[in-house]
């Protein structure tokens, strides 16, 4: 028996209440979401006009819970699409008056020339329309089978075949009105050339539901790892990925395919007494990162770049947070010297968490260690960050955790320069997957679940979902996730 925990909201009511009857207008909420978030871009804390409280500094004043503020001057827009190009507008027009191409790239980009402006152009759309506000990706491009990494006793025994694979991804990609929070969808190989049971593409299904279909490019890693180094909590040694030799060939045969962006995740281990990340880790993590990600801006794909570094372990989140932005450094400093065009390209990184068996930091002491290694290390250059949800301890609800993180990160940080969003495997679908259970009798209800679970963390990009109130099966039935490779 299913028991779906939700604290103030009933499971089925708030679907109903959220997704029936969608049209293609904004909701007044979304419209006044949408023109605060441009304000917000408008109105720097910090800059000309804005009145900075006496003796503070420009990081002094995490705004606490404070609401998002009312749109200023502009007139609310009436439509997602003038939304959209009004956001569009504000982000192409450079404050220092630089002249814009017709086509909306960079003429006056003096150091990123190899690609020409109108590829700029066309990587800086994608880019731009994937870090759409509040939206996010969905991640499902599980090689393991979505089942065996939710982390659910039932969810496991889910027949893991091409079949079930083919079924509940396609049920998951005409959720209707997904794209109001989904911008991007990852995919395996396997589902961007796949169809349907009813012979549709998979691409064709993301893309008539207004969301723009992606694809996962490593090939993983294997245990055996980098010779020399030290085994890690993951009980491997460091590792490097796979799949740089014929990447050029599947970058190309991908957008053929449909795809517009794609994904390379590399891993890395934290454990502190014994060195890790070892310096020669990291190296190798991120050239590989930024060598796959200019070979993508070559054949027109943004590439999604995803140092993880996972949180198995049991150290505290200081390390955590020491690492993330020695790591960061270094991988910026890597895109700079492989030549990476920033614009057209986004970060997944890892939240700065305490480790699995390490002292529980809060989401607000999440948010304010998170948030300042990103500014710290991030260039505004790129539009949106993007972070993966990652293993979760036996005790903790995975969604309800992720979702309250990135919310308390938009509601103490509201005037941040990147889109701050989600791009969440686990951690959108482990209520889905019980819901569905391998039985299409079960399409709407595992649907409504999806939306809800989307719309939460819509929600917390603009820092006001209320704690517990989207449906989760929390920690009921909670095991091991499969880790490893993605
Ligand atoms: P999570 O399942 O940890 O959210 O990760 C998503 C992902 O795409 C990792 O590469």
């Amino acid at each position: 028996m299913l028991s779906l925990h939700v604290a103030t909201t009933s499971f089925v009511a708030n679907a109903v209440g959220n997704h029936r009857g969608r049209t293609t207008s904004l909701s007044m909420n979304e419209a006044a979401a949408k023109a605060a978030w441009l304000a917000k871009l408008d109105a720097p804390q910090w800059g000309p006009g804005a009145s900075m409280p006496m003796g503070a500094t420009r990081d002094s004043a995490p705004a606490a819970a404070a609401p998002v503020a009312a749109p200023a001057a502009a007139a609310p827009a009436t439509s997602e699409a003038a939304a959209k190009a009004a956001w569009l507008a504000k982000l192409d027009a450079p404050s220092w008056g630089g002249a814009r191409a017709s086509a909306g790239g960079l003429v006056n980009d003096f150091t990123c020339q190899w690609l020409s402006d109108s590829e700029k152009a066309a990587l800086k759309a994608t880019a731009d329309a994937m870090s759409a506000p509040n939206k996010g990706f969905l991640a499902s491009d599980e090689s393991a089978g979505p089942w065996l990494r939710a982390g659910h006793v039932d969810a496991a025994k889910v027949p893991d075949t091409e079949e079930n694979r083919a079924a509940y991804r396609s049920m998951l990609y005409q959720a209707p009105g997904l794209s109001e929070y989904i911008s991007g969808v990852i995919l395996h190989t396997e589902t961007l050339y796949q169809s349907d049971a009813s012979g549709r593409k998979m691409v064709d299904l993301i893309n008539e539901n207004g969301m723009i279909p992606g694809i996962k490019l490593d090939k993983g890693y294997d245990t055996s790892g980098i010779p020399g180094t030290v085994v890690g909590p993951l009980g491997h040694p460091e590792t490097f990925d796979k799949g740089i030799d014929d990447l050029d060939a599947r970058c190309k045969a991908a957008y053929a395919q449909g795809a517009r962006f794609a994904k390379w995740r590399n891993v890395l281990q934290i454990d502190p007494a014994n060195g890790l990340p070892s310096d020669l880790a990291i190296t190798l993590c991120v050239h590989n990162l930024a060598q796959y990600a200019t070979i993508c801006q070559r054949n027109g794909l943004v590439p999604i770049i995803e140092p993880e570094i996972v949180p198995n372990g049991n150290h505290g989140i200081e390390a955590c947070a020491v690492i993330t932005e020695k790591v960061l450094v270094a991988q910026f400093a890597a895109l700079k010297q492989h030549g990476c065009y920033l614009e057209g390209a986004v970060l997944k990184p890892n939240m700065v968490k305490n480790g699995l068996a390490g002292p529980k930091a809060t989401p607000e002491q999440i948010a304010t260690a998170t948030v300042t290694v990103l500014k710290r290390t991030v260039p505004v250059a790129m539009p949106g960050i993007f972070f993966l949800s990652g293993e979760t301890a036996l005790d903790e609800d995975n969604e309800e955790e992720a979702t309250n993180n990135l919310n308390a990160m938009n509601k103490l940080y509201p005037n941040l320069p990147w889109s701050l969003t989600f791009s969440y495997g686990k951690a959108l679908q482990k209520t889905t997957i019980i819901t569905w259970m391998g039985n299409v009798a079960n399409n709407g209800i595992a649907q409504t679940a999806i939306l809800n679970r989307c719309k939460a963390n819509s929600d917390a990009c603009q820092g006001t979902y209320i704690k517990g109130t989207c449906a989760s099966v929390s920690v009921d039935g909670n095991v091991a996730q499969a880790g490893g490779a993605y």
